[in-house]
């Protein structure tokens, strides 16, 4: 059985940021995350996640069914393996080794380490590990080899030119026989240019107790890059992008640039909708089939119902549900709002917190009141109403079924069903006004130029 351990307590100081680098996200989710959930996938007996004391470990946790171990001091990826140890129940399993700075990794990757030819602990133990062959290597551990073992993991900062050279490295995915693993990081010292406990040192302590190293070449190595700077945050980013979009648009969803459309990691897009360039779509976003995104929104947290039309530039978020055939026009945004079936509201508005009937029509630049400094309060358009163009719905107020509010209102009251709603002083005209107002203005205009 598999135990694995994902390590998590590095301080990032390479991101050059203060959240630390396990929390920043990759497609709307924490890169820790990522890892956590693609672990739980291979139903291991127990996931362990390293931490530092600084760490929100509820926040970890998230309702996920991991363990937390504390590293107090950041010494090193060896250290941080020791304060997972004795949170190990069952120190006989094989501790399958994770980074969480490596979220791309997939279960398929680590099916296969799983899956390694390794002899049963007690007969012939050995460690295997996942290893990427790289054009520019950069900073990766470098893999000394003979034949198909690796004799030692070399940290970029300690190797010689001639070590730098080598192309093959270490993705610090490892899976470990629990003894040999206990055994060899109690002889781990920090005799190295960081100062550290580095894991990779158990490689050289396994061989002299006649352990072997043995190695898997990833086949997409791009999966296994680890992430220690925002610009590697960045192209992570874009390869996540990539291949969610790759996966959409392969399952029938269309889109036009699709390089400027942003998804998130739990993205759900139906067949048939259609987006336009420039959209981004934060984390739990359900968009149904035969949908239209135009150009230029941004959406969170909403259900976008079947032929519904959004955008240009339109802002759904917390909890906004359009159910089939809406249509949410240019500039306006809508907060924890339910459109019913084939309503709309199609220019420069702002619905919070509000409830629109089947059919009804929000006219342009209607702005819900919905909050008065202290508590948000409901506004209900019903069925069929039409609200007149420029109005304010001050809540809690309830516009009733086929109702119209006339344009200009300050709705206070509750419009009754089938009621005219109207809030606006009386038009004043008088006739030829115009005319007179423009000949006094002129003629004080020539006397003062006179003066
Ligand atoms: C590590 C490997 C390197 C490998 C690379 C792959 C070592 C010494 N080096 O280097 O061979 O090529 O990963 O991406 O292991 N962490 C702790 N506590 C610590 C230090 C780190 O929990 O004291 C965690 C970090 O949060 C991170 C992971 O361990 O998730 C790896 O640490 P990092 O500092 O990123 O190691 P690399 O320099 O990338
Ligand atoms: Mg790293």
């Amino acid at each position: 059985m598999t135990t694995i351990v994902i390590l998590a307590a590095g301080q990032g100081t390479r991101m050059k940021t203060t959240l630390p680098k396990v929390l920043h996200e990759l497609g709307g989710k924490a890169i820790v995350h990522h890892v956590i959930d693609t672990a739980s996938h291979l139903n291991p007996n127990q996931i362990i996640v390293v931490l530092a004391p600084n760490m929100d470990a509820d926040a970890i946790k998230g309702g996920r069914n991991i363990d937390i171990a504390i590293q107090n001091k950041a010494l090193g990826t060896g250290d941080a393996v020791k304060a997972a140890m004795t949170h190990i129940k069952n120190p006989s399993d094989d501790v399958l080794i994770l980074c969480a700075d490596t979220p791309l990794v997939e279960e398929q990757a680590l099916q296969q380490l799983l899956n390694s030819p390794r002899h049963h602990p007690s007969e012939n133990p050995e460690i295997w590990l996942l290893a990427m062959e790289l054009d520019n290597p950069h900073h990766y551990g470098r893999l000394r080899t003979f034949k198909n073992e690796v004799e030692a993991i070399v940290e970029y900062k300690d190797a010689t030119p001639e070590e730098r050279s080598i192309k093959l490295c270490n993705s610090a995915i490892y899976l470990i026989p629990g003894e040999v693993l206990q055994r060899t990081l109690s002889l781990l010292e920090p005799k190295n240019i960081a100062g550290e406990y580095y894991l990779t040192d158990i490689v050289t302590h396994a061989r002299s107790l006649h352990v072997k190293t043995r190695y898997l070449k990833a086949q997409d190595s791009y999966v296994l890059h680890g992430i220690n700077t925002l610009s590697e945050l960045a192209r992570a980013e874009l390869y996540f992008q990539d291949r969610l979009r790759e996966r959409f648009m392969l399952a029938g969803v269309k889109m036009v640039d699709p390089s400027t459309v942003y998804l998130s990691h739990d993205t759900i897009i139906g067949h048939d909708t259609v987006i336009y360039p420039n959209v981004f779509i934060g984390p739990q976003v359900v968009i149904e089939t035969n949908v239209t995104l135009y150009p230029g929104c941004y959406l969170q947290k909403s259900h976008i119902g079947k032929g519904a039309k959004v955008g240009p530039y339109a802002h759904l978020r917390d909890n906004t549900i359009l159910d089939s055939l809406v249509e949410i026009g240019n500039f306006v945004e809508c907060k924890n709002s339910h459109f019913q079936a084939k309503s709309k509201a199609k220019h420069l508005s702002y619905m919070g917190d509000a409830s629109v009937g089947e059919m009804a029509n929000v006219g342009a630049g209607t702005i819900t009141c919905n909050y008065n400094g202290y508590i948000k309060s409901k506004t209900i358009i019903e069925q069929g109403a039409f609200v007149g163009s420029n109005t304010s719905l001050v809540a809690p107020v309830k516009i009733g079924q086929n109702a119209i509010v006339g344009a200009g209102s300050t709705i206070t009251r509750n419009v009754p069903a089938g009621a005219l709603g109207l809030e606006r002083s009386e038009q004043i005209i008088k006739d030829g006004w115009a005319q007179r107002f423009r000949e006094t203005q002129q003629n004080n205009k020539i006397k003062l130029s006179k003066e």
